[in-house]
């Protein structure tokens, strides 16, 4: 791959950026006291070595009203610009030509009454469904004064050594929340038609304009669509796009959607590339640069949105997170080399709303990078693996780089254990590229896999290595219901791996994740291939109605039962609501706080939430997703024979991906 474009430098005003890959703002939970941290000044000078360039920090409050979450960064307050100068000094300091700037950040009603300890503000008195916080409508004095605060931020990134600053003006923060008609119920001039709902942005813009030098770049990232039902649809954005230019704005940074949108902005199932129409919608429309934003992971789609002119530069946030040396890689041409964000949230987002510090499934270096890099070994020795699944993956890859001889021991004939299985429900495939990056390791740093072997004492003892990785995995949990050993009764993985049959009518026993994405799966089953929808509707052999019918959803009856009230406990916040409006769209039918009695050949017997007997007939297959529990015989035996042996994955206890990597990498890197 060339790369025409995605390395060349190009011009914001006269700041001049090395390259168009752009790491946007970022919470990263790992602020102290609003203050920076050497966590943070490590986090980005990796970045920076990486080869990014333009980074943008935060977001980074500008008032105490706009503070979204505890432990963001902040810039409210004279007595953060010493550390916020060390900052910048670090990022510089790895390396000299990269850019950096500051997101000026104010949530309004985002903010959460008990995080600010006082009623959040916002153009009007309109509840959100994101904080759950009604806020109360801001008075004149309220506007002057976060509007100055906005300015005064700006001053304190410049005089802190910041290249740029960039306003927070997306995702339903602040100036959503004055421009959209849905959320600014005002009627003085700062609400009504949209002149005057612009007035807020503007007169915003043009305070920081007038405190910071005329060379200073002032960026904007906003919303290419509201997508709320009411508000700015992204045709009606380049007016707002055009003032935005008209009042002095040098670039315009596009993102999709609103916190609250019930439209996936992040998630693994969002296509890769498939909001850079926004970008595009916004560059046919203004003369400043443009960039483009959301689920752009890999250098080779960066390079295709801008050789298509849809932006003049790339947003790649967790691609950046999951590997910081992307740029540089793509540069070398090791473009298989690349770590791939693949959308799972499990350590940024969903870490985030768990109030933890930023992770990442696919690197566990993350936000810990002073300590964790790779230690070469000085005497070579000899790596048993037993298990190809995520943690044995991880493990293998971080021992033979260190320079251990790895072996990796598979009963099956591929390697990925649940790899090979979560991939499979719509929406989930990203897990596979995970997959695909583990075997172009494997082979890359001459790790053996010996497929087809079922591990025993008596192989490791003829194997003889000098440490053990136990990664075997989990075994299903069949609870004990009657009926449960039924002909036409089922493990989930079974039916996702297709080593059983799909029924007409299934019931799936379990809503956690398993379970969910069952019922995802089935009901998709058979449905059209989005190539033979194109070709079946470009020939017109179906009407366009019918064939959409046919490519959502399949033919296949799905119920779920769960126990508890809700499913989808074991969910990230950030997947669950899109999992479960998934199921809704495919009419997946959910029993929850129910009790399974009793199977039968053809009826699943239950007590309902008000332990009312119920009866579901016609079933003709139930699949049982009620957990599960470490695979760990091995353990003992191995240890008992004398060897060095570690349980790796969820071999201790279960545990996420997010978790197995984790360990995996800290064990791997620690022998
Ligand atoms: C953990 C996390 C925190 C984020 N924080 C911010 C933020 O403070 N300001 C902002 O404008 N966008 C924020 N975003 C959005 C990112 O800048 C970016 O637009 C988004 O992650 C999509 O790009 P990506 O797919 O390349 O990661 C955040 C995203 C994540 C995952």
């Amino acid at each position: 791959m060339k790369f025409l474009k995605l390395f060349t430098p190009f011009k914001i005003k006269n700041m001049v950026v090395s390259n168009r890959i752009v790491m946007p703002a970022l919470h990263t939970n790992l602020a102290k006291n609003g203050f920076m941290t050497d966590k943070l000044n490590n986090l980005y000078a990796e970045r920076a070595k990486g080869g990014c360039g333009l980074i943008l920090v935060g977001g980074c409050y500008v008032s105490h009203y706009g503070m979204g979450v505890p432990m963001m960064i902040a810039a409210d307050d004279d007595k953060f610009i010493p550390k916020l100068t060390e900052f910048t000094e670090a990022v510089h300091g790895a390396r000299e030509d990269v850019k950096v700037g500051m997101q000026l950040y104010h949530s309004g009603r985002y903010s959460m009454d008990f995080v600010i300890k006082t009623t959040p503000i916002s153009s009007s008195a309109t509840y959100s469904r994101f904080s759950k916080c009604t806020p109360r409508a801001m008075d004149m004095e309220d506007i002057k004064r976060e509007q100055q605060a906005f300015a005064d931020a700006a001053v304190r990134a410049q005089k802190a050594g910041f290249d740029c600053v960039e306003i927070c003006g997306s995702a339903g923060y602040l100036m959503d929340q004055f421009l959209s008609p849905i959320v600014n119920m005002r009627t003085d001039k700062y609400g009504g038609s949209l002149e005057n709902r612009l007035r807020f942005p503007l007169e915003t813009i043009e305070l920081i304009k007038g405190a910071v030098d005329e060379d200073f770049v002032v960026g904007m990232r906003m919303a290419g669509d509201d997508m709320m039902e009411g508000s700015i649809t992204y045709k009606n954005k380049i007016p707002i796009a055009n003032a935005y230019e008209d009042a002095g704005i040098d670039y315009l940074n596009i993102t999709g959607a609103w916190h609250e949108t019930k439209v996936p902005q992040l998630t693994m199932d969002v296509p890769p590339g498939c909001y850079t129409y926004l970008a595009e919608n916004i560059k046919n429309n203004v003369s400043i640069p443009v960039f483009a934003s959301n689920r752009i992971n890999d250098p080779v789609l960066a390079e295709q949105v801008l050789m298509a002119d849809k932006a003049d530069a790339i947003c790649i946030g967790r691609g950046l997170m999951a590997d910081p040396y992307l740029p540089e890689k793509a540069i070398r041409g090791e473009l298989h080399d690349i770590m791939h964000c693949i959308g799972c949230n499990q350590g940024c987002f969903d870490g985030l709303f768990a109030m933890k510090p930023i992770g990442c499934l696919r690197n566990a270096r993350l936000a810990n990078e002073a300590k964790t890099e790779l230690k070469p070994i000085t005497e070579k020795k000899k790596i048993m693996i037993i298990g190809s699944g995520p943690a044995g993956l991880e493990a293998a890859r971080v021992a033979a780089i260190r320079g251990y001889e790895v072996h990796i021991f598979e009963k099956e004939d591929r390697i990925g254990g649940l790899l090979n299985i979560v991939h499979i429900p719509a929406g989930r495939h990203e897990f596979y590229r995970m997959l695909e990056d583990y075997q172009y390791w494997i082979q890359k740093y001459g790790i053996t896999v010996h497929y087809g072997t079922e591990v025993t004492t008596d192989v490791v003892k003829e194997f003889n290595p000098d440490f053990v990785f136990l990664a075997t995995g989990t075994l299903p949990i069949k609870p004990p219901i009657p009926g449960i050993d039924g002909e036409h009764v089922y493990w989930a993985n079974d039916a996702l791996n297709g080593d059983v049959p799909i029924g007409n009518n299934n019931v799936i026993i379990g809503g956690g994740a398993t379970g969910i994405e069952l019922a995802i799966f089935i009901a998709k089953y058979g449905k059209l291939s989005l190539e033979a929808f194109e070709f079946l509707t470009n020939y017109k052999v179906l009407e366009n109605d019918d064939a959409l019918s046919k490519l959502y959803k399949g033919n296949k009856k799905v119920t779920v039962m769960e126990m508890l009230p809700r499913c989808g406990a074991n969910l990230g916040k950030s997947t669950k609501w899109v999992l479960l409006d998934k199921c809704d769209m495919l009419g997946v039918k959910f029993l929850t706080g129910v009790n399974v009695t009793n199977i039968a050949k053809d009826s699943i017997s239950y007590t309902d939430a008000s332990d009312k007997e119920q009866v579901l007939n016609d079933v003709d297959a139930v699949y049982y997703a009620t957990g599960v529990k470490p695979n760990n015989e091995l353990f003992k035996e191995i240890q008992a024979l004398g060897f060095v042996v570690e349980r790796i994955g969820d071999v201790k206890k279960p545990a996420t991906v997010l978790e197995a990597v984790g360990t995996a990498f800290k064990i791997a890197n620690k022998i």
